[in-house]
């Protein structure tokens, strides 16, 4: 028999304990994945965080998810069109872009991924304790959506009742509210909705303008002055869409004797509907405090003008370019088309020729207007002479789902079977030294963040060989 040094039994020891760890956390590993996924435990608060909001009875869904029987009734729906990125609503294209944003509702992989194997496991309940508390249940569809982080609207406008007839061309309602203000009041959120659920089947979009005598106006920024002077508009709205929330340093400002006025696109639906409103919800800043700078709400036309010219059974691809005439901060994207609207992307060229593709919209849903409202530290930050470069693509072929017709020949127009393109982005103009500090304040924050740490990745020097 051969002698085994006593050295070697050690270490031979350690290799067995060794891969009986590796061994058990495969095995761990093995059975998480093998252990099926249940409706309490897993599929319940996806449920309450990313879907009740809207599926939930007299919320804006067909249908509620509310129970465990509705889950299972639609559990092969919820697959389908939460992997295909369906729902929730969100198009963001992944890969590419700025990924931060203030409003993100959007799914992780592991949350499509534990819808597809809930269906695979044949939809179980699972332990009635692992149930989510009810603390965490859905917000009230009533409910203002930004109520959650500022209270209720200080100021509620609605516009004064329509009736649209059960069938009839689409109709554009123009009317104008006072806003009934005595003294003036600066804005950090705007939300817009139909008042009544009947109202959001016939309301394809909002136009609110702010109309005021605009005297006494400070906390503009010298180097864009002309371009904040008038209160102009002041929030568009269209199916899909919540508002917008400005940053903590920038506002709308509203002066006393300010009007709103209306534009309200309404199409029918083969039934009448009595006395259509529209509300509009207005956050205010506490009494007395003035952010330092105005944000404008801009339309960039990408179609440029009526040019649209879309054949039968073809694509098509239009760009339009933008120079900043002043530093400022781009705060959303919001891409604007109608049923034929494919993808629209908005990409940044810097005075030095570096290009940066801020954020495509790769799956742009026509019934969804989505406003990608960035995080604070990732609203990109332009100096002046950067030209913003939009391109939108159009489909009017068999393959677009949402395509009612692709015999026809389309151009632009206003009803939704007529096409646009433009995005609807919320600007605030800075001066140069304003950007330059929060250009290097970002830097700095970024350099003292902690680098993430990644479980399985250890650092190895150059040519080690890694079995
Ligand atoms: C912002 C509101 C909203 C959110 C959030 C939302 N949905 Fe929806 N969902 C809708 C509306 C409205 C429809 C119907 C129109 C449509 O399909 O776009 C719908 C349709 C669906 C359908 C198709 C129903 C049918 O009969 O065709 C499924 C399935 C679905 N949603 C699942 C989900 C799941 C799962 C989540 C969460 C992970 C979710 N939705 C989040 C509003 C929402």
């Amino acid at each position: 028999m051969t002698r085994i040094p006593f050295g070697r039994f050690v270490i031979a020891g350690i290799l067995v304990v060794a891969s009986a760890v590796v061994l058990r956390s495969h095995l761990v590993a093995a059975q998480q994945a093998a252990a099926p996924v249940t409706f309490t435990k897993h599929v319940a608060p996806i449920l309450q965080q990313k879907c009740q909001v809207c599926h939930q009875p007299d919320s804006i869904a067909p249908m509620s998810l509310l129970t465990y029987d509705d889950a299972k009734k639609y559990a092969r729906l919820m697959k389908e069109r939460t992997a295909s990125r369906l729902m929730p609503p969100w198009y963001i294209d992944k890969s590419v872009g700025i990924q931060h944003f203030k409003n993100d509702r959007s799914l992780t992989d592991a949350e499509i991924d534990t819808f597809s194997r809930w269906l695979a496991a044949g939809t179980p309940l699972g332990d009635p304790k692992d149930a989510p508390p009810a603390s965490s249940a859905p917000a009230d569809p009533s409910q203002w959506e930004f109520a959650k982080q500022y209270g209720k609207p200080d100021l509620v406008l609605k516009s004064p009742p329509y009736t649209l007839a059960a069938r009839t061309q689409d109709k554009w309602f123009r009317p104008t509210t006072d806003t009934g203000l005595t003294e003036p009041r600066w804005v950090r959120a705007i939300e817009i909705r139909p008042a009544t659920s009947d109202g959001r089947k016939i309301v394809h979009h909002v136009l609110t303008l702010l109309q005021q005598q605009e005297t006494g106006v400070t906390n503009l920024a010298e180097s864009a002055h002309h371009m904040q002077t008038s209160a102009g508009l002041f929030m568009e709205w269209a199916v899909g869409k919540t508002g917008e929330v400005f940053n903590a340093d920038a506002g709308k400002l509203m002066l006393p004797g300010s009007k709103i006025n209306w534009e309200i696109h309404m199409f029918a639906i083969g039934r009448e509907m009595k006395d259509n409103q529209v509300e509009l919800g207005i956050y205010f800043y506490p009494k007395g405090t003035v952010p330092p700078h105005r944000t404008v709400l801009k339309m960039f036309d990408v179609s440029r003008g009526s040019e649209l010219d879309i054949p039968p059974n073809s694509t098509a691809m239009t760009q339009n370019f933008y120079v900043m005439q002043a530093p400022g901060r781009i705060e959303n994207f919001q891409p604007h088309m109608h049923m034929r609207g494919k993808a629209m992307s908005m990409e940044a060229i810097y005075p030095d020729g570096k290009r940066e593709m801020l954020s495509v919209v790769n799956n742009f849903q026509w019934r969804w207007h989505v406003n990608y409202i960035y995080a604070d530290d990732t609203a990109p930050l332009l100096p002046k002479g950067t030209t913003l470069a939009f391109t939108a693509w159009h489909d009017n072929t068999t393959n677009n789902p949402n395509n009612p017709d692709p015999r026809q020949w389309v151009g632009w127009g206003d009803r939704t079977v007529d096409e646009m393109a433009h995005a609807w982005v919320d600007v605030t103009y800075l001066e140069p030294e304003e950007l330059d500090k929060m250009i290097a304040d970002r830097k700095a924050k970024a350099a003292t963040k902690t680098p993430p740490t990644v479980g399985f990745v250890r650092p190895v020097a150059p040519g080690t060989v890694i079995r």
